[in-house]
């Protein structure tokens, strides 16, 4: 079955590792000896205990998360963390800077606004279609937190270093980078992902919070809303997403003993942006859509000299073994989703593809 396997470019659901796919489909009729497969196991039972527990404990190693974070796993997809995070971390009269960086931001602070809070906008890249990552960007020192999207799937940019909040919690959707590239979690009051792009399979957001945050949660939130329930419950408050939770789990563990870590991720992560932005820019024929000091290492957007070509590079594309190469819908043009998963390969055989379509075409 795997030779009709594609190179699979799509920006979410996206691509997960062939081992991780192998290991569910080997264990998938009786899961550890359990006679039962994991989607049939109770989720109070001990196969899936040590499936949660071991997802937390890779997640926090490989993000090297102290005691002071804890690690959820929530349903509703990173959109509802977009309503969720103000009703939980931004009190009654308090304000929250956020950065608009595109579509999954403005989503954010509408979720703000429509709980008649306070989101200030402190910078935007609207001004120019979103295709940058402000600099220098000034910050209130008395905002409940900071929120950021850490890589814009659908424009293709990406903060190259996150934001000095000067000590105010930063708070960050990273659905489309987490576990991409090291980077210093002291600074966040929560960051979250859902797994479907870099960790795993649709169904799970994964939510780090660190412990302080907890103490802003108001009493009043329904019990299903509420930070606290899952993190005094180890996310088995009621029945959790438990197939995605397994993805999970097994992504991380191939990211630590198949890759070994985040920082040779990251290391080949480079490498095959290198590969493709740097054939980009070699000719003319291929045009980024980022400006290049905010580029994503995850999703490169760009287009051809017209629709038609476009159109007809998609479509060989496919018929060549490399889908999901189309843009996003509001946006149009290509985009290739090069997450974690993606190996250097198959990026170098899209590059030599897209060297014969040029050929013929250009
Ligand atoms: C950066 C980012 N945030 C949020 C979302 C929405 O995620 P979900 O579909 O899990 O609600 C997406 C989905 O593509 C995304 O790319």
């Amino acid at each position: 079955m795997t030779e009709h396997r594609i190179y699979n470019f799509n920006a979410g659901p996206a691509a997960l590792p062939l081992p991780v796919l192998e290991e569910i489909q080997a264990s998938f009729l009786n899961f550890k000896g359990s006679g039962m497969s994991l989607v049939e196991v109770s989720h109070r039972s001990k196969w899936f205990d040590d499936v949660i527990n071991d997802a937390v404990v890779r997640i926090k190693r490989l993000l090297k998360l102290d005691d002071n974070f804890e690690v959820l796993f929530l349903q509703g997809g990173a959109s509802s963390q977009f309503f969720m995070i103000p009703m939980n971390l931004l009190p009654e009269g308090r304000s929250a800077d956020y950065v608009n960086t595109g579509t999954w931001s403005t989503k954010a602070i509408k979720e703000v606004e429509l709980q008649g809070k306070s989101a200030d906008v402190v910078a935007s890249s609207k001004d120019r279609d979103f295709c940058y990552i402000p600099k220098n960007v000034v910050f209130n020192s008395d905002a409940a937190y900071v929120h950021i999207t850490t890589n814009n799937t659908i424009k293709g940019t990406q903060w190259a270093q996150m934001p000095d909040t000067g000590g105010v919690p930063l708070v960050a959707d990273m659905s489309s980078d987490i576990l991409s590239r090291p980077f210093d979690p002291a600074p966040f009051g929560l960051f979250y992902a859902g797994a479907q792009k870099n960790m795993g399979a649709a169904g799970v957001c994964v939510v780090v919070i660190r412990k302080d945050m907890l103490e802003r949660v108001p009493e009043n939130l329904p019990s299903m809303v509420k930070y606290t329930t899952f993190a005094a419950k180890n996310s088995l408050y009621n029945t959790p997403p438990c197939f995605a939770i397994y993805t999970v789990q097994l992504v991380s563990k191939w990211l630590e003993e198949e890759i070994g870590g985040i920082e040779k991720m990251a290391e080949i992560n480079r490498q095959k942006a290198d590969l493709l932005y740097g054939f980009m820019d070699s000719g003319d024929f291929y045009r980024g859509t980022a400006d290049a000091d905010s580029r994503s290492f995850m999703n490169v957007t760009f287009r051809l000299p017209s629709e038609d070509l476009e159109k007809q590079f998609i479509q060989e594309a496919l018929e060549n073994g490399f889908g999901g190469l189309k843009g996003h819908r509001s946006v149009g043009g290509c985009r290739a989703s090069i997450y974690n998963p993606m190996p250097l390969k198959a990026v170098a055989d899209l590059v030599d593809f897209m060297k014969t379509f040029e050929k013929k075409n250009g």
